[in-house]
């Protein structure tokens, strides 16, 4: 059933209490709840009770302390015929959260009971008006084996405990703040904590406590840190505080997505949680810094203002996105961190955007709500509260969020309650700005620049466009910003900034006192999530490549002129690779240059990204074009790479921005020493193997020897493995850099770790780790025999019946069979023709099926 934002309605029951009691077993545990209902002022006299379940049956039913026997299951959910205004209602479920494969709702893992409740998982634990609107305030008694479950863990605060008969014990936590069901959270397992505490700017004693299973403590740090780190942030830049007198994080280990921001008890997948230089690259310590700060920041952003429907998703999401992004930037390299963002954006959305599932940020209907939880609510939702915050300016954009979390807070609110706040609180009429909100598609822009030496004057003509199908009755241009400025041609400087607010289908814009032809430098920052087109020549790109000063315009030149050279060459038009190397040799002359960001600036752009630019994707071409050309740029400046090698030499390891530098240009110019097909390539990433002190530099020469031919990758991959074949994280990392692989044998290899006895379908991280790394490697998945689809296939058949949620989270990869060639997109569409075919699927799956063939 398709469910649509049109259709909304308000509850007609609300449940401003609820009391919980839990008997916690792995194998058996029983849920009593007690329901405060009230019957609400616009809903008719006889509407109804209608209490969600998924794979519930009601044990036992009370109404207002009598057994109630005229309830109905409909669909799953109990319906009972209720009149007058205001009940208690009492039932018992029992649940076996051990046979709980789909990780929602109560589940077991690793021997400990965990919940993941978002979107619509608290319905798997008991019958309730699972909807974010329906508010109410928690009173939960847990009750388990002391032995098994040491530690017991809810939200908000604990007020008592005891203990129990037969060596049990109990907790009683009472949540002060009202909640829709989807932050519900419970914890019960064998843990300790890294315990730390946190005093607000008001003077309030928080306690933090992050809880992992025993080994795994001295790998907490980072995490501690980030919170920290986040809690003052979000202080400093939004004025605000945590709001009760505990903080709870439990890292586990299967878990579907990144993290949960259940109120006062974040739930975590370990991978966002656990790391020390040994086990963790530069990478995963961003990432936990990331999440751990989402998460937190989400207190404010999605828990005390929740969501009013799942159609408002990217109301807390893209929000709570920005809010990270923006933390992230001001903890490190704010240039550095716009680059990752915007080549997450590039890899996840645009794609997703051009294709079959492309969506608004707020959709407009749904089957599973859970297929919604995607790069475009996410990531283009954060650009669209990006792009506010550029019009509006720092200062205004904080009096837009100060009013937002004022006159929302305690409230389930709409993506239009946000704009709206924005709108009286920072002084900007935003009503075209809207278009954004309800248009799929990457907007295209084109930019012409003339120049007219007579009046000394500039003009800009800017024309935007979106792909046909994508604009919604009502207006359909967007709004969009772009920071620009007009560079000196022989000094590349310029006399500021500034932000051009393209609002019209066509429009143009005159600049003054420019004697001679200006370079362009647009979409600086990449203001905009759009696509520019080629609206630069070569020579102009390369020049930006060195001289301009916004550091996201100098590397987006750079990575522009590569695809402007490798789409010509893969399309078979001549075009001109010396003006690349000239770029590539002025940027590594650059001695002012950023270490970090000379890292960033020389690598190619990616083959899905080169393939996002072709008309028709043929991935074997695209492959072939790439590497011929980084052979080429390793000849050509080997012995340049080869001095950077050396002087990037490790030393103790350090987190900081120079050591980091360090170790991230010291993989790439081993990267390129090893495209060069020099003789010793193998031999020196395989002494850095050896020689290294932290996981960086580990998958960095990983990274090169699983493309080689050469006996030291065998003997690299062996040791890696004994070494860390207890460490389920690390061992991911082994499964993903074999998945990865460029060698040929790459399918056959990924069809016997399948089957290796660490691989199991059981673990959404070991999944994603060898199936999602091997969708991702473009010219292996797309063998043209078809045998990588079949295998997706297949495994997403397998997983279904257990995971749909993961397994749904496969069929993008094939649902862009019409972008590319003929015989392969044949074969894509057969493999999804026999996903299709396969009996019981999960809505999740069909949904992304069916779309993805229409
Ligand atoms: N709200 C979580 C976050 O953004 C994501 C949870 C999604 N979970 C799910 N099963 N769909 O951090
Ligand atoms: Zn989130």
């Amino acid at each position: 059933a398709t469910i649509r934002r049109e259709d909304y309605r308000p509850p007609d029951w609300f449940i401003p209490e609820i009391e919980l009691d839990f008997q916690l077993g792995l194998e058996r545990t029983v849920v009593r709840s007690k329901l405060d209902v009230r019957r609400s002022k616009s809903a008719k006299y006889d509407a109804p009770l209608i209490l969600n379940g998924d794979d519930l049956l009601p044990v036992n039913v009370l109404v207002d302390g009598k057994k109630w026997n005229e309830w109905k299951l409909e669909e799953g959910n109990l319906t009972l015929p209720l009149t007058g205004a205001a009940h208690i209602v009492e039932i018992e479920v029992e649940l076996d959260p051990s046979t709980n494969t789909q990780l929602m709702g109560l589940y077991g893992s690793n021997g400990m009971l965990c919940t993941q409740c978002e979107a619509e998982g608290f319905r798997r634990i008991t019958f309730f008006a699972d909807r974010p609107d329906v508010l109410s305030r928690y009173k939960v008694r847990m009750e388990g084996d002391k032995q098994a479950f040491p530690i017991l863990l809810c939200n908000g605060d604990k007020v008592e405990e005891g203990e129990a008969e037969g060596g049990r014990h109990w907790a009683q936590w009472n949540d002060p703040w009202p909640k829709p069901s989807y932050l519900f959270a419970l914890v019960a397992g064998d843990l300790v904590a890294n315990s730390d505490s946190f005093t607000t700017r008001s003077g309030k004693e928080v306690e933090l406590n992050i809880w992992v299973r025993d080994g795994d403590l001295p790998r907490t740090g980072h995490a501690m840190q980030a919170l920290k780190d986040s809690m003052r942030w979000d202080e400093e830049v939004y004025g605000r505080e945590y709001d009760l007198g505990l903080f709870n994080i439990v890292a586990v280990s299967d878990f579907n997505m990144g993290a949960m921001e259940n109120k006062g008890l974040n739930v975590f997948n370990s991978r966002y949680i656990l790391a020390d230089p040994e086990v963790a690259t530069d990478a995963d310590f961003d990432g936990i810094e990331g999440v751990v700060a989402h998460e937190y920041f989400h207190n404010w952003s999605g828990n005390r203002v929740t969501c009013r429907d799942w159609f408002q998703l990217s109301l807390k999401e893209g929000f709570t996105v920005f809010r990270d992004q923006s933390f992230s930037a001001d903890m490190s390299s704010a240039a550095l961190k716009r680059i990752e963002d915007v080549r997450i954006l590039r890899a996840a959305q645009f794609p997703e955007d051009a294709g079959p599932l492309a969506h608004p940020i707020r959709p407009e209907s749904y089957q599973e709500i859970s297929n919604f939880y995607t790069a475009t609510v996410y990531n283009k939702g954060a650009e669209i509260i990006r792009m506010m915050h550029s019009m509006m300016g720092a200062e205004n954009f904080r009096k837009g969020t100060d009013l937002y979390f004022d006159r929302h807070d305690g409230e389930a609110a709409t993506c239009e309650d946000f704009v709206v706040s924005m709108e009286d609180g920072g002084g900007i009429d935003l009503t075209q700005f809207r278009v954004w909100y309800r248009t799929p598609g990457t907007p295209r822009v084109s930019a012409k620049l003339s120049h007219n030496p007579q009046t000394g004057t500039a003009t800009l003509e800017l024309k935007q466009s979106i792909a046909a199908g994508g604009a919604k009755p009502g207006p359909s241009e967007m709004v969009i910003p772009l920071r620009t400025a007009l560079l000196n041609p022989e000094t590349g400087e310029h006399d500021g900034e500034q932000l051009l607010i393209l609002d019209k289908a066509e429009q143009s814009f005159t600049f003054e006192g420019q004697n001679d032809h200006p370079v362009l430098s647009i979409n600086r920052g990449f203001s905009a999530p759009i696509i520019l087109e080629n609206s630069r020549t070569a020579e102009e790109l390369a020049f930006l490549s060195s001289h301009d000063d916004d550091p996201f315009a100098r590397f987006e030149a750079m990575q522009q002129l590569m695809t402007g050279y490798l789409t010509a060459q893969i399309t078979g038009t001549p075009a001109d690779r010396d003006i690349i190397l000239q770029a590539i040799g002025a940027v590594l002359a650059d001695e002012n240059i950023d270490r970090a960001f000379l890292a960033e600036i020389i690598l190619l752009p990616t083959e899905a990204f080169l393939g996002d630019q072709m008309v028709e994707v043929d991935p074997q071409a695209i492959h072939d074009a790439r590497e011929k050309l980084r052979g080429k740029i390793g000849v050509q400046f080997e012995r340049k790479f080869r001095r950077l090698y050396k002087q990037c030499v490790p030393g103790e390891f350090s987190l900081s921005a120079e050591a980091r530098a360090d170790r991230k240009l010291r993989n790439v110019t081993l990267g390129y020493i090893a495209a060069s097909q020099v003789e010793d390539a193998a031999e020196i990433a395989y002494d850095q193997y050896c020689d290294a002190n932290n996981m960086t530099a580990m998958q960095g020469a990983l990274g090169v020897l699983s493309h080689l031919d050469a006996e030291e990758r065998g003997h690299a991959f062996e040791s890696f493995y004994t070494r860390f074949k207890d460490n389920a994280l690390v061992l991911d990392k082994w499964f993903t850099m074999q998945a990865m692989s460029q060698r040929s044998d790459t399918i056959k290899r990924v069809d016997a770790l399948s089957r290796h006895p660490d691989f199991t379908l059981a673990n959404p991280n070991r999944v994603r780790a060898l199936y999602g790394a091997f969708a991702g490697n473009q010219v292996r998945f797309h063998d043209p025999s078809g045998r990588g689809y079949a295998m997706i296939a297949d495994m997403v058949i397998a997983l279904d019946p257990q995971n749909p949620q993961t397994a749904a989270r496969f069929i993008p990869q094939l649902g862009r069979w019409r972008r590319y060639e003929r015989g392969r997109s044949e074969l894509m569409r057969l493999a999804l023709e026999k996903i299709a075919a396969t009996s019981n699927l999960s809505k999740d799956v069909a949904e992304q099926v069916s779309k993805s063939l229409a």
